[in-house]
């Protein structure tokens, strides 16, 4: 990973778009355990996106042999807090461009980020505007039904009561303000997250459509 802090730019790295210079990116956002792994997942299938998800990179950085970020990140994460977002917005670029070269693939779906305001700016004032934000609207109760659930297999060290009440007070304050952010812009797309997985994703499918976001198998 090159070194800290990512370098300022006066313009990004990338334009909006799917052409030469350009990345086409799409926002996941709701909270801890309203799906976003799930539905990214339906959304590669049939659209042909690429998924990042920053809690993936952040977990793979954090078992990186000689990673100088490792304890902190395995803190940060525990307690439910933000990492820094020089890394990984660092992360998430080095990815992009590693896709991009390597899979030719210039669609992304980024998924738990920006999970802050300072985030949100930095990634689109230096890397790439995003074109919307599809948020997963589910309420507190299901999220943490499903995280303690997913806690009996995944080996997350987040997964347990006392780091899922955390993550929730972290997503009320200082992830749903980027979610207004972006809501007055008009660049959010709301799915209802408490239906199962199918009736959630014809939901999404939908509003994609909607968005003239085109599926690459019918
Ligand atoms: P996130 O990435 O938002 O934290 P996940 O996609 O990992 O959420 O889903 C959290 C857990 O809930 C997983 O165990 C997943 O299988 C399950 N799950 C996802 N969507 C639904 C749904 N619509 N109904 C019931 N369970 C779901
Ligand atoms: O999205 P996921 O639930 O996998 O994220 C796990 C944790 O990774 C978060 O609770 C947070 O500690 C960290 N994270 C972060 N910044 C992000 C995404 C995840 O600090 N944008
Ligand atoms: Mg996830």
């Amino acid at each position: 990973m090159p070194a800290l802090p990512a370098p300022s730019r006066s313009k990004p790295e990338f334009s909006s778009g799917t052409g030469e210079g350009q990345a086409l990116v799409i926002f996941v956002l709701g909270g801890p355990g309203s799906g976003k792994g799930t539905q990214c997942a339906n959304l590669v299938r049939d659209y042909g996106f690429k998924h990042l998800s920053a809690g993936d990179l952040l977990r793979e950085e954090q078992d990186r042999p000689g990673s100088e970020f490792g304890d902190m990140i395995k803190e940060y994460i525990k307690d439910g807090k933000i990492v820094p977002m020089e890394v990984t917005v660092q992360l998430l670029e080095n990815a992009i461009k590693a896709t991009i070269e390597e899979d030719k693939n210039r669609k992304f779906l980024i998924d738990g980020f920006p999970r802050k305001m300072d985030q949100a700016l930095k990634f689109e004032e230096a890397v790439c505007p995003s074109v919307f934000t599809l948020f997963f609207d589910c309420p507190e109760e299901v999220m943490q039904e499903r995280l303690l659930n997913r806690g009996k297999t995944s080996g997350r060290s987040d997964d347990n009561e006392e780091s899922i009440k955390k993550r929730f007070k972290t997503f009320v304050e200082t992830s749903m303000p980027v979610v207004e952010y972006f809501e007055k812009q008009g660049k959010v797309v709301r799915v209802k997250a408490t239906a199962s997985p199918e009736e959630v994703y014809k939901d999404v499918r939908k509003q994609f459509g909607e968005k003239g976001i085109e599926q690459i198998k019918k």
